[in-house]
């Protein structure tokens, strides 16, 4: 095959982590796309499998080797233009990883990393033409990928990447390590492709960021998030979305804004991670827990049905039943929507891997256990002050369980099941803003029936 073009080739990505890496994931679709290569939905089908994958905690890193070791046996697909099937590992375990990922993996043919994802259609045909593995890795990258092809999962919903990075240094956490320093993207470039968005028919923009709140600072302190959050607000987008968001860096000004702009949706994720002041100075998270909830009445004034939703680690090295007791008051003082929770886990290269922790992994698992049936009692009673009104949807399918329901989202992102007429094809609202009277609150849903087919 010619070495400049994958056409005729299959390709499919496998994306395990946090929304940057699904929006890189989207930018490699745009780029093997650009080159030919067709989508599919199985890794059996595909000449092409891309890896694109977190290395936050150790899951996934086992879920990637064991996923890829099996890939050994699995026989290219019958009419494949290639001799063998090529295997690109990419994103933060790529970054962290390279050249070692082949050493252990010798039918991995393509690494890269973060700051390099414009580099692997070249890799891929490097891979094809010589028959040889291809690693790139840069060690800092300064570009965001705006000039990338993207191939969007919902042609009505967009990430929007604001900066890239982060400066923190959490004490358990590798981010820092695998994406580099804060950057943020210049706000003529955001409003640009916000505008651009809007105008393809996108009605839900995520601005994305390690942490939202301290865009600017490498831009001599202005402009900042209060004015990203206004001007892709001016871009008319139905609902805004961002995240993350730092307690210490969430300022009274930004507060104001979810209250003040119509589309900033009303749901905000804080990420507490513990509710003991000795593991958060432990973690370096900069914040009491007096100020975590000091912020939480500051928001929950200026916009009172806000839905809030938290990280939480459990088991943090040292942590205590006293600690693990704050954090537990902490989330029941709160009330959130939804807590995502997390057994710590040690990420060599960070500081946290060198505290020796003799906590029996029994112990924190019981730990966890307790939270997780907190969290699912809390989830239940605040989604109880939406039974019986009428709420706003952004349709994104068919429910999967019963297909005559169209399923979505609300404003506060709670996943919403709803019937339709039976004169109604419930395919026809995806994509579009319906109103749905909720019958049923749920721990993790709404139910409820179609009154109003929007935009
Ligand atoms: N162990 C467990 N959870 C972690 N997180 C980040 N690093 C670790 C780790 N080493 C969690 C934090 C963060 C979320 C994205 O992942 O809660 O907010
Ligand atoms: Fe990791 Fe902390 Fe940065 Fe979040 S703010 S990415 S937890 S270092």
């Amino acid at each position: 095959m010619a070495a400049q073009n994958l056409s005729q080739t299959t390709y499919c990505v496998v994306t395990y982590g946090c929304q940057m890496n699904k929006h890189d994931s989207e930018r490699v679709c745009g780029l093997l796309e650009e080159c030919g290569s067709d989508r599919v939905e199985t890794i059996e089908e595909a000449d092409i499998v891309v890896f694109m994958t977190c290395c936050v905690r150790e899951a996934a890193d086992i879920r990637l080797r064991g996923q890829v070791e099996t890939m050994k046996n699995y026989p290219l697909r019958e009419g494949s233009p290639l001799t063998k099937r090529v295997i690109a590992i990419g994103g933060c375990i790529g970054q962290r990883d390279g050249q070692s990922l082949i050493d252990d993996m010798p039918h991995v043919s393509v690494v890269f990393g973060t700051h390099n994802l414009n580099a692997l259609p070249h890799l891929v045909m490097a891979a094809v033409a010589d028959q040889s593995p291809q690693t790139e890795i840069l060690e800092a990258g300064d570009s965001f990928w705006s000039d990338l092809p993207t191939v969007r999962e919902h042609s009505w919903s967009a990430w929007l990447p604001i900066t890239m990075g982060c400066n923190n240094f959490c004490t358990y956490c590798i981010v820092p390590y695998v994406r580099g320093r804060e950057k943020s993207r210049p706000i003529e470039e955001i409003e640009a492709e916000a505008k651009k968005l809007v105008a393809d028919g996108v009605k839900e923009i995520t601005l994305l960021g390690q942490n939202v709140n301290s865009y600017g600072r490498d831009l001599y302190g202005k402009p900042r998030f209060a004015d990203v959050l206004e001007c892709v607000a001016a871009s008319g987008v139905k609902y805004l979305r961002y995240a993350t968001s730092h307690p210490k860096d969430l300022t009274d000004e930004v507060i104001k804004k979810f209250a003040t702009l119509p589309n900033v949706a009303p749901a905000l994720h804080l990420p507490a991670q513990s509710g003991s002041n000795r593991i958060l100075k432990a973690m370096n998270r900069r914040y009491t827990r007096e100020r975590y909830i000091d912020l939480v009445h500051k928001v929950r004034n200026a916009c009172p049905d806000i839905a809030l939703s938290t990280d939480i680690i459990v088991g943090f090295p040292g942590e205590t039943e006293e600690d693990f007791q704050a954090t537990y008051d902490l989330v029941k003082e709160v009330g959130y929507n939804q807590v995502f929770t997390f057994i710590y886990s040690k990420r060599e290269g960070t500081p946290a891997a060198k505290i020796d922790d003799p906590t029996p992994h029994e112990v924190i698992q019981d730990r966890f256990d307790r939270l997780v049936d907190l969290v699912q009692e809390k989830a239940y009673e605040r989604n109880q002050s939406d039974q019986d009104k009428v709420v706003e949807v952004l349709v994104e399918g068919l429910n999967k369980r019963n297909a005559s329901q169209i399923t979505g989202r609300t404003p506060k992102n709670q996943t919403i099941h709803a019937s339709v007429p039976p004169s109604m094809d419930p395919s026809s609202l995806i994509g579009r803003i319906c109103t749905v009277q909720v019958d049923v609150a749920k721990t993790w849903y709404l139910a409820g029936h179609l009154v109003g087919v929007g935009e």
